[in-house]
């Protein structure tokens, strides 16, 4: 059994109390499990996840094209789904392109947007982003705006004022706490085994959830996960991190088994 309810919620952790928004944990299954294997993939998780009770929200993003299968596998339950990215615009000639308003109609309610994939292999830029992110809200689905620093920017000591940058481009003005969720992913950390230390993390976090104040109606509300190399082994330590409230997962979603387990770690 799934855990749902209340966006604000009060979890006991041993001795310690931990307030704040429910945590969300979502699978960016990329471009990886279409047809069939995302079928069986998503079935897999449900099973998984029904035979427990988790603290957490699940979502699941699998490519466009079995997005609508996979709502329909997780129909009635707990889980959501969401898509990996959108246009900015409703309807149009845009050949290959997807709109918010499709991705809710194959039943999203969560949309991800500026990837750092995206941001590099599509060039979008802060404007993109904040006009997908927009055209998702518009419409009553939640955004997934990405955030993070390249390698290159950690190390010349410019992280937080990427972070400032981004969130002052990326999310729109007037956005509400419950249509906008921001995952920090540090570029350097995606796929590679590389996490942040703890105290990195913190740092972060802190400095998202103060810049978002001024332009979220109430901050303090919206989730902010972490995403970048999250496994079963450190998904406990990451996600007890303050103001982490949950994360965005992309190899280890990939599995069933893995992905709850990262799962079960929430707080
Ligand atoms: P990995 O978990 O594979 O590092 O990917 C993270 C990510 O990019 C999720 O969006």
């Amino acid at each position: 059994m799934l855990n749902s309810g209340g966006r604000k919620t009060v979890h006991l952790l041993g001795e310690i109390v931990v307030t704040g928004p429910k945590s969300l944990i979502a699978g960016n299954w990329k471009m990886h499990r279409g047809g069939a294997h995302g079928v069986a993939l998503a079935k897999a998780v449900l099973a998984a996840a029904s035979k427990e009770t988790l603290a957490c929200d699940l979502l699941l993003c699998p490519p466009a094209v079995v997005l609508a299968a996979v709502s329909h596998v997780v129909d009635g339950t707990d889980i959501a789904t969401g898509g990996q990215d959108c246009h900015a615009e409703n309807t149009g000639a845009h050949t290959g392109d997807i709109s918010a308003s499709m991705l809710a109609g194959a039943g999203a309610t969560y949309v991800i947007v500026g990837h750092s994939e995206r941001r590099t292999d599509h060039r979008e830029t802060d404007a993109d982003v904040r006009a997908k992110a927009e055209a998702a809200q518009k419409i009553g689905m939640t955004a997934i705006i990405c955030i993070g620093e390249t390698g290159a920017e950690r190390d010349s000591g410019q992280t937080l004022a990427v972070l400032s940058r981004q969130i002052a481009g990326s999310v729109p003005a007037g956005a509400t706490a419950a249509h906008t969720v921001i995952a920090y992913e540090p570029v350097w950390a995606i796929g590679t085994g590389r996490t942040p230390t703890v105290a990195e993390v913190a740092e972060a976090h802190a400095h998202i959830r103060k810049e978002l104040g001024g332009k979220v109606d109430d901050p303090d509300s919206v989730r902010i996960l972490y995403g970048g190399s999250v496994k079963a082994d450190n998904a406990r330590e990451l996600l007890a991190v303050a103001n982490v409230n949950g994360a965005l997962v992309g190899g280890a979603s990939l599995d069933a088994a893995s992905f709850v387990a990262i799962a079960r770690t929430a707080p």
